[in-house]
């Protein structure tokens, strides 16, 4: 018998066609029609040329039913990115519209762990109509399995989940668990109910894209962390997010050669901000001028753009960039800046990633709706998650620096190894206009000509009070520098800073403000 005789191959080869067909060639085509890859073919564009390996392609959710679709809607396995291991799971639309079963679930929960005991980074992407209605509560059982794995790693190794299609109900807590969420723009949706259910119970007549799509995602919820203008980018961006950021939280994140001076200056910034304090000058400068050439790597970019987060790299360390964009409500911090900011503080404590930190605020946002919505518990966070943060952290005060903004922003009181300030900078208890105000309201109330002697008083604080020099005489602030040196400082401090370890108080965890 020769090898192409052997039925127990041509059994083998025959079932592993089967499996890779998925749903079959009507569905593909299907899937095709609306601009999608199939579930492999995703895997195939997101990973090394040739390095995928498929693990359970014959799993199925009732092995005694004769027409059971092999692989059971879910493609999971392991392949590189730029040469590092990663998990991966991918699920297939054309297979009972990628619900998830028990079975489907548990592949999943699978490579979770795998990632888990590996310290390898996991990738799911997600195309599913949810839990698989024939299944029951076996479905909701796999989901809470994978919510359970989802929880379980996060802070010890990278979690990415890129939503491809529908991703509904309960299903969106798996990607709301891990640490980056990526939509495709006009293909991936994202909801807890549909627009049918929002009708029946409040009235509301919206469509899918409207209600859970990319855009609202990236810019009005702050689901999703980046839009993929298609599926191409979305899964390049994946791949550029890893270079970023290490493999699990007991390694330090990749340091690639940088082709950057790291004594470059960088004159420009010397005459960035405007010598009007309210008129505004756009933070991205600072940034981009600061970092390795072309390694700014924008985060949650769309959203509450009063902040800034990112990631980039000094003399080729890779860093956590947290700062203000003047440009947008005077980078004062709102609610949904609150939240912005302290998730990207804990995940760059928690995968070794240093801060820095690039202040210019003139304080908490006022306003009813603020107070009301909660700007304390949020503002909150931003304090506990730079204390709790053991990494190194630098932060310079760009500009205002003003109040309880002051503090949370990575101030040398809440921990930060070293603070510089520009010349620019205000540091205050209060902006001049407001402290005036306070200080002097009997005088104004009786003065002949209280505008002349207001812009007096808030001249003579701004001398006194709202400048670097009081803070840095005190030794609040460590050094004031020349804005052009700021690229020259930081990596100076991160050379010394790089292996700081910092004790903690023994604790199960801390209780954070919600
Ligand atoms: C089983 C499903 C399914 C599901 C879709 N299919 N969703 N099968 N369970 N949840 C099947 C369809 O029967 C169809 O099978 C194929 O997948 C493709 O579906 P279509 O409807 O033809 O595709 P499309 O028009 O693109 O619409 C996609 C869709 C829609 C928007 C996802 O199918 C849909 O609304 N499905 C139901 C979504 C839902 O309500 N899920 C439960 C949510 S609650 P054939 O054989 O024709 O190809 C939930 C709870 C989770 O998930 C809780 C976790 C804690």
């Amino acid at each position: 018998m020769t090898e192409t005789d052997d039925p127990r191959l041509i059994t083998l080869r025959d079932m592993k066609e089967r499996a890779e067909l998925g749903g079959g060639q009507e569905r593909i085509d299907r899937q095709h029609a609306k601009g999608k890859f199939t579930a492999r073919e995703r895997l195939l564009e997101l990973l090394d040329v040739g390095s995928f390996r498929e693990l359970q392609p014959f799993a199925v959710a009732h092995p005694e039913a004769e027409d059971a679709i092999l692989g059971d809607g879910v493609v999971t396995g392991y392949g590189t990115i730029d040469g590092r291991r990663v998990f991966v799971y991918s699920q297939d639309f054309t297979v009972y519209g990628g619900s998830v079963s028990l079975a489907h679930a548990r592949k999943i929960v699978q490579v979770q762990e795998m990632a888990l005991n590996n310290g390898t980074p996991i990738i799911g992407l997600l195309d599913s109509g949810g839990a698989r209605i024939q299944e029951g509560v076996l479905s909701l059982q796999g989901y809470g399995e994978v919510f359970r794995q989802n929880a379980l790693s996060s802070g010890v190794v990278p979690q990415i989940s890129v939503i491809m299609g529908p991703c509904a109900g309960g299903a969106s807590y798996s990607p709301a668990l891990t640490d980056f969420v990526i939509m495709t723009d006009k293909s991936s949706m994202m909801f807890i109910t549909g627009p049918d259910v929002v009708k029946s119970v409040t009235g509301e007549e919206i469509d899918h894209e409207g209600l859970g799509g990319a855009q609202v995602h990236a810019g009005m919820s702050g689901v999703a962390h980046f839009i993929g203008r298609d599926e191409e980018h979305a899964l390049a961006l994946v791949r550029h997010l890893l270079t970023y950021l290490p493999s699990n939280n007991v390694v330090a994140p990749p340091a690639s050669a940088s082709d950057d001076n790291p004594a470059r200056l960088a004159p420009e910034l010397n005459t960035l901000v405007p010598q009007e304090p309210n008129l505004p000058y756009d933070m991205l400068k600072v940034i981009g001028a600061v970092l390795d050439r072309k390694s700014w790597f924008e985060v949650h970019a769309n959203w509450a753009q009063n902040a800034i987060v990112g990631f980039g790299r000094l003399d080729g360390l890779s860093v956590g960039v947290v700062a203000q964009q003047p440009m947008v409500l005077a980078g004062s911090i709102d609610i949904d800046a609150s939240d912005k900011i302290s998730r990207f503080v804990r995940f760059c404590d928690a995968f070794n990633l240093p801060i820095i930190t690039f202040a210019d605020s003139p304080g908490f946002l006022p306003g009813v709706s603020q107070e009301h919505n909660g700007i304390i518990r949020h503002g909150a966070k931003i304090i506990f998650a730079y204390v709790e943060a053991t990494v190194p952290k630098v932060s310079v005060v760009i500009r205002k620096g003003y109040g309880g903004a002051y503090i949370v922003m990575g101030s040398k009181s809440l921990g930060a190894d070293v603070h510089f300030a520009w010349p620019t900078a205000e540091i205050a208890v209060m902006g001049p206009e407001g402290a005036v105000s306070v200080l002097h309201r009997r005088e104004l109330a009786t003065a002949q000509d209280p505008e002349a002697m207001r812009a007096e008083l808030v001249a003579d604080y701004r001398r006194t009070h709202a400048n670097p020099y009081y803070a840095a005489r005190r030794g609040i602030i460590d050094d004031v520098i020349e804005p052009a040196r700021t690229r020259v400082e930081l990596i100076g401090a991160l050379n010394t800073l790089q292996e700081g370890i910092r004790p903690v108080p023994p604790k199960k965890h801390g209780v954070m403000p919600a």
